[in-house]
């Protein structure tokens, strides 16, 4: 195969991202078909993207266009249920994070993946095709970290963002599954290490509106992993200064910091406030390159007849942990894995 002809479902504020890059960056590629409920949302994508056919049903893109694979942004709800119809008529599928919100549906998708070996599965855990997050891997592999001790990650959406958390809130599954669950893949595949413990926490400090929906604006949770380390993750909504994603792994002969300060680029302002950085401000800003790196590599392996590294298992997995977190959290107690 040359180029892979490729369906997207869900051009909303992701998915446009993957759309444009597909149509406009990634090699081997063509963005063939698009699917989404938004008509306004299509009639950008044909204009601005030149899409060839447009759908607002999932299944009619599917059996009506000759795809070779489709990219899922849909709602975290849908993805198990569209990965597995796609696999099944034989596409490629990458899916959007979390894999799915309940285990069992996660578990039919591992099981339509193994059912079907031949077609690449891949998730999106983009952070794992950010460079400075790859560079850190690559140290740890090496051995500079000496044995981990603490794993520490935070992300916070900004409080400018509020608006849309707050629309989306009821639809999220929860902080631990919505945004907790990159901190959770980036544990596993740094630590190599899978949790035995959890325990979370939160509240609602400045919007009481998450409460109705059992979740919090911001949330954490302890952890120990299977090789003793500790991880603490932060996932909350109200970071004044832009978008926070923070990581930080202690170990025995160092420690790795990636995105300390979330800061734009690497320009200071000496002005009449003092010395100042400004910060990234979307996930679409801070993880740019890193989307386009995902991408590229589901279609390099479509092409090449290889496998990611991201497997079904690590959705399940990291799905599982999320949802203990949102356990632990609602019922206020430890939960031993
Ligand atoms: N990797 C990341 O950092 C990251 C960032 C944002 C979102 N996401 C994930 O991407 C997914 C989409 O998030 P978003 O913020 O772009 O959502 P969004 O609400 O902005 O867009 C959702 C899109 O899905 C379409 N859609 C909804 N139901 C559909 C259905 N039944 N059939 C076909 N299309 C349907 C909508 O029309 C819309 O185009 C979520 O699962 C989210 O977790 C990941």
């Amino acid at each position: 195969m040359n180029k892979v002809r490729i369906g997207i479902v869900g051009l909303g504020r992701l998915g446009f991202i993957h759309a444009k890059n597909i149509s406009s960056i990634i090699k081997n590629a063509e963005l063939s078909a698009a699917c989404s409920l938004n008509k306004e949302e299509l009639s950008r994508a044909k204009k601005e993207l030149n899409v060839g056919y447009c759908f607002s049903d999932f299944k009619e893109m599917i059996n009506d266009s000759d795809l070779n694979a489709i990219v899922i942004v849909s709602p975290s709800a849908n993805h198990c249920e569209q990965a597995i119809y796609a696999l099944q008529k034989g596409l490629h599928v990458f899916c959007e994070k979390p894999l799915g919100i309940t285990l069992q549906e996660c578990l039919a998708v591992e099981e339509a993946v193994a059912a079907n070996a031949n077609q690449v599965f891949m998730l999106g855990f983009m952070r794992r095709y950010d460079p400075s997050y790859m560079y850190a891997k690559q140290k740890i592999d090496e051995g500079v970290l000496g044995k981990p001790i603490l794993f520490r990650s935070y992300s916070v959406d900004p409080e400018s963002a509020i608006d849309g958390a707050l629309k989306y809130v009821e639809h999220s599954a929860g902080q631990f599954l919505d945004m907790a669950i990159h901190d959770i893949d980036l544990a596993r595949w740094m630590l190599k290490a899978e949790p035995k413990s959890i325990f979370a926490i939160g509240g609602c400090y400045a919007h009481k509106e998450f409460a109705e929906h059992g979740d919090g604006d911001n949330v954490s949770a302890l952890l120990q992993f299977d090789n003793e380390s500790m991880a603490f993750f932060l996932a909350g909504r109200t970071a004044t200064h832009g978008y926070n994603v923070e990581t930080e792994i202690i170990g025995t002969k160092a420690t790795l910091r990636i995105g300390s300060v979330p800061r734009k680029n690497m320009v200071e302002i000496l002005d009449s406030h003092g010395v100042r950085q400004e910060c990234s401000q979307s996930f679409q800003e801070r993880f740019e390159v890193a989307f386009v790196n995902e991408m590229q590599e589901f279609v390099d392996c479509i092409i090449e007849n290889k496998k990611p590294e991201i497997k079904a298992e690590d959705g399940t997995k990291s799905t599982n942990i999320a949802y203990l977190a949102t356990k632990s959290f609602k019922e206020n107690k430890l939960i031993k894995i």
